[in-house]
C-alpha cells in the first residue's frame, strides 16, 4: 500500500510518500518563516495555499509515482491552527476526490509517536513528544495514547521560540538556542518547574529576561536554559518510566532534533539499564511522512471519513483519538 500524506499544522506545509514498513518514498516540505515575530495563522494558511500543489507534484515526482497509485490521501485533521489545518485539509479533500481514494483523518501528535516508534523498531515505547506547541509524556494503553504528563502552559518550543524573539533573534528559536548554548558555560539558577509529570515554562521566560536585563549574556543564558528545561523534560520522561515499569523511550516532534536533550535523555534512559532513540532531525520536525505513515497504519486498520465529515479539529487532543492499529 503506498499513501500521501499532508501536514500544514502550524509554520510547515509538507507532502509525504510512504510504503509499507514505513518506508519513505518521497517528502517534500517549505517552512513558512515569518518576517519578524512569531507565527501569524492566516499568513501561514496563505503559505500553504500557495506551495501546497507544487509539494504534492514534487512528492509524487520524487517517489516516481502517478498519482494513480497513491492508495489514499491522508491530511493533519489537528491539532493546529484552524486556518493553515483547512489550508492542508482543502488540498486533501480535493486529491481524494480527483483521484476517487480515500481519506484518511490523522492526529498530529499520534503521527509524531508513530513515526518515532516505526524507525525506533521498538514495540511499546514511552515516547517524550517535544515540539512548537505540544510537551507531552506519552504512553499507550487499551486502544489509545494515554497523556502521563504534560506542560502546564506552554509547549517548549513555543517557549524556545518567543524568548529567542525577546532576546532580539528570529523565529524558529529552538536551533539558534542551541548554537549559542554550545558556547556557554556557566549555569545560572532558574525556575525549575515539575508538578508531578507535568512542566511549565513560563517561570524561566520571565527569569531569562530578568537576568538578560542585568547584562548576562546570551550564551549563558542559552546554555542555563537548556540545561533546565532539558532536565525537566527528563525528569518527568524517567518518572513516567518508573511507574509504568517500561525501559524504552523514544523521542519526538521537532525539539527533539536537540542533541542536549537527546543526551541528557539517552544518559537517564541507559543509566537505567534502558533503551532510547529519535529519528533523524528530519522527521523530529513536522512533515508529511509521518503523516503519510499514520494515514497507511489508520487505513490498513479500516479508518477513512466522507469529505463532508473531514471537519479539521484544531483542539484534537492526542488522548481522544482512537488507535485501532494498536488494539490488542
Ligand atoms: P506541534 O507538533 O506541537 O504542532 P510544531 O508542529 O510547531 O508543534 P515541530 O515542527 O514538531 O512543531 O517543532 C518545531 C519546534 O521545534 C520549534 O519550536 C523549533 O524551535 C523547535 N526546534 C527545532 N530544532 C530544534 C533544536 N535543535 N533545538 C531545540 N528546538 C528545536
Ligand atoms: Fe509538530
Amino acid at each position: 500500500m503506498v499513501v500521501l500524506g499532508i501536514e500544514s499544522t502550524a509554520h510547515t506545509a509538507s507532502v509525504g510518500i510512504v510504503g509499507e514498513d514505513a518506508e519513505i518514498l518521497s517528502v517534500a516540505g517549505h517552512m513558512y518563516r515569518p518576517p519578524r515575530g512569531g507565527i501569524h495563522p492566516r499568513e501561514a494558511a496563505n503559505h500553504h495555499v500557495e506551495v501546497l500543489p507544487d509539494l504534492v507534484r514534487q512528492a509524487l515526482e520524487r517517489a516516481h509515482l502517478r498519482s494513480g497509485e497513491i492508495e489514499a490521501v491522508a491530511f493533519s485533521q489537528g491539532p493546529g491552527l484552524g486556518p493553515c489545518l483547512r489550508a492542508g485539509a482543502t488540498v486533501a479533500r480535493m486529491l481524494a476526490l480527483a483521484w476517487n481514494r480515500p481519506l484518511v483523518p490523522v492526529n498530529h501528535c499520534v503521527a509524531h509517536v508513530e513515526i518515532a516508534r516505526a524507525l525506533s523498531g521498538l514495540e511499546d515505547p514511552m515516547l517524550l513528544y517535544a515540539s512548537g506547541g505540544n510537551t507531552q509524556v506519552i504512553a499507550y494503553a487499551r486502544g489509545r495514547y494515554r497523556v502521563l504528563g504534560e506542560t502546564l502552559d506552554i509547549g517548549i518550543g513555543n517557549f524556545l521560540d518567543k524568548l529567542w524573539i525577546e532576546l532580539g533573534g528570529s523565529f524558529p528559536g529552538g536551533p539558534e538556542i542551541e548554537k549559542e548554548a554550545n558556547r556557554g558555560s556557566e549555569l545560572h539558577p532558574l525556575p525549575y518547574s515539575v508538578h508531578g509529570m507535568d512542566v511549565a515554562f513560563s517561570g524561566i521566560l520571565t527569569a531569562t529576561l530578568a537576568l538578560r536585563a542585568k547584562g548576562i549574556e546570551r550564551p549563558d543564558l542559552a546554555y542555563s536554559v537548556e540545561v533546565t528545561a532539558y532536565a525537566m523534560l527528563t525528569e518527568i520522561t524517567e518518572r513516567a518510566l518508573a511507574h509504568r515499569h517500561r525501559d524504552e523511550v523514544v523521542l519526538g516532534g521537532g525539539v527533539a532534533c536537540n542533541e542536549r536533550l537527546r543526551t541528557m535523555v539517552r544518559t537517564m534512559t541507559e543509566g537505567r539499564g534502558g533503551t532510547m532513540f529519535a529519528p533523524p532531525c528530519s522527521l523530529c520536525v513536522d512533515n508529511g511522512a509521518m503523516i503519510a505513515w499514520t494515514g497507511l497504519l489508520a487505513h490498513r486498520a479500516g479508518v477513512s471519513i466522507p469529505v463532508e465529515a473531514s471537519a479539521v479539529q484544531p483542539r484534537q487532543r492526542t488522548d481522544l483519538v482512537e488507535t485501532p492499529w494498536r488494539a490488542r
